[in-house]
């Protein structure tokens, strides 16, 4: 009789066990619920997308919108899986990650990618952008598909160039007004030949660090100042260990979005339009929402009660840009100058053209 109950209670244990385990509730195990929609499942295409900033950024926004526009427009076909924060990879690695095929797709700021296209050095130079609607003409235009075609004999695909807006400088220790403000200072840059020029030429020091390491670099002061949007200063919290803020806009923080190309190649020919249809889409309404969230973040900064925001006056401006001028020429010389010329011709323009 003892051995029948003992018997009995493991049967049910294991009877328990079972339904639990063919569930997905034991081992965290989750189970893919398919639907009628969803006949296609185990020819899914999944497109790991990784890229560093936090996901409330118009980065991080704009992947998970391109996620679901994908989705959509492919029934279900294509899932596009986000990793953001750098949890995959770093900015240092991404595009290592890239080539080889661990990740199919990232969007590195511009800067990051300027050793392998030295053309889209341009794209850094101060002052160069005079407000959103010339960067999203540049971006969005004529010019903007010429340097995303320079990814082509690198063996990437290039699908667009997205916004962050414009960068400001921050200190840990004055208001960064005159070019003799920076003198001595040291500077967190991406790394970047034009953005360490930048600095040099303003007297700084500038040191170049994977945005991961940001916040804890500005913690333990391991450089005065930094550059970056708005929306990456609030979503980080870079201004926790920054109390001077000067809106300078005095350059673009852009990425390109960038797809490992034999992935590319390999997509099915149907599938392609409709991933770029969902790329234009996701372009524009981060043109917009780049816009508005720079701007909300800076109400939100502006409620700090340690933090300090300067505009930098119209004058100091101009002596910011006589300090930038042997830059221009430099880059200039190393790139070429018409790309220069066509992105400022872009600036008188209506945004409609
Ligand atoms: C930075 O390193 O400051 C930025 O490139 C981070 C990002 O991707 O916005």
């Amino acid at each position: 009789m003892k051995h029948f109950i003992t018997a009995s209670i493991l049967t049910i244990v294991g009877l328990i066990l079972f339904i639990f385990y063919d569930n997905g509730y034991l081992f965290h195990e989750q189970k893919i619920t398919a639907d009628e929609e969803q006949n296609g499942l185990k020819d899914q295409i999944i497109i790991h997308f990784s890229h560093v900033v936090a996901e409330n950024t118009p980065k991080g926004l704009a992947a998970q919108k391109f996620s679901e526009l994908v989705y959509e427009k492919t029934n279900g076909r294509v899932k596009v899986q986000v990793y953001p924060n750098g949890i995959l990879y770093s900015d240092n690695d991404e595009l290592e990650a890239l080539k080889a095929g661990d990740v199919q797709m990232i969007a590195p700021s511009f800067t990051n990618m300027t050793n392998i296209v030295p053309q889209w050095k341009v794209l850094d130079l101060p002052f160069l952008f005079q407000d959103d609607d010339h960067i999203k003409r540049v971006f969005t235009g004529e010019t903007g598909e010429q340097l995303l075609g320079y990814l082509n004999e690198r063996e990437m695909k290039g699908l667009a160039f997205w916004s962050n807006g414009f960068k400001q400088m921050t200190s840990n220790s004055h208001p960064l007004i005159e070019p003799e403000d920076f003198a001595g200072e040291t500077f967190r840059i991406m790394p970047g030949h034009v953005l360490k020029r930048q600095f040099y030429v303003l007297g700084a020091k500038p040191i170049s660090t994977a945005f991961t390491e940001v916040f804890s670099s500005l913690e333990k002061q391991v450089v005065d100042g930094q550059e970056n949007t708005i929306s990456n200063i609030y979503s980080k919290g870079l201004y926790q260990y920054q109390p001077y803020l000067t809106l300078s806009n005095h350059g673009v923080l852009g990425y390109a979005v960038i797809v490992n190309q034999e992935f590319w190649n390999s997509l099915p020919q149907d599938i392609r339009p409709q991933i770029e249809d969902a790329m234009k889409e996701s372009t524009l309404w981060n043109m917009e929402m780049s816009v508005q969230m720079n701007k909300t973040q800076l109400e939100e900064l502006r409620k700090m009660e340690n933090l300090h925001i300067y505009k930098l006056p119209a004058d100091a401006k101009a002596r910011w840009m006589e300090r930038f001028k042997p830059l221009y020429r430099e880059v200039e010389q190393e790139t070429d100058p018409e790309l220069i010329t066509a992105i400022k011709e872009k600036a008188a323009q209506n945004s409609q053209n």
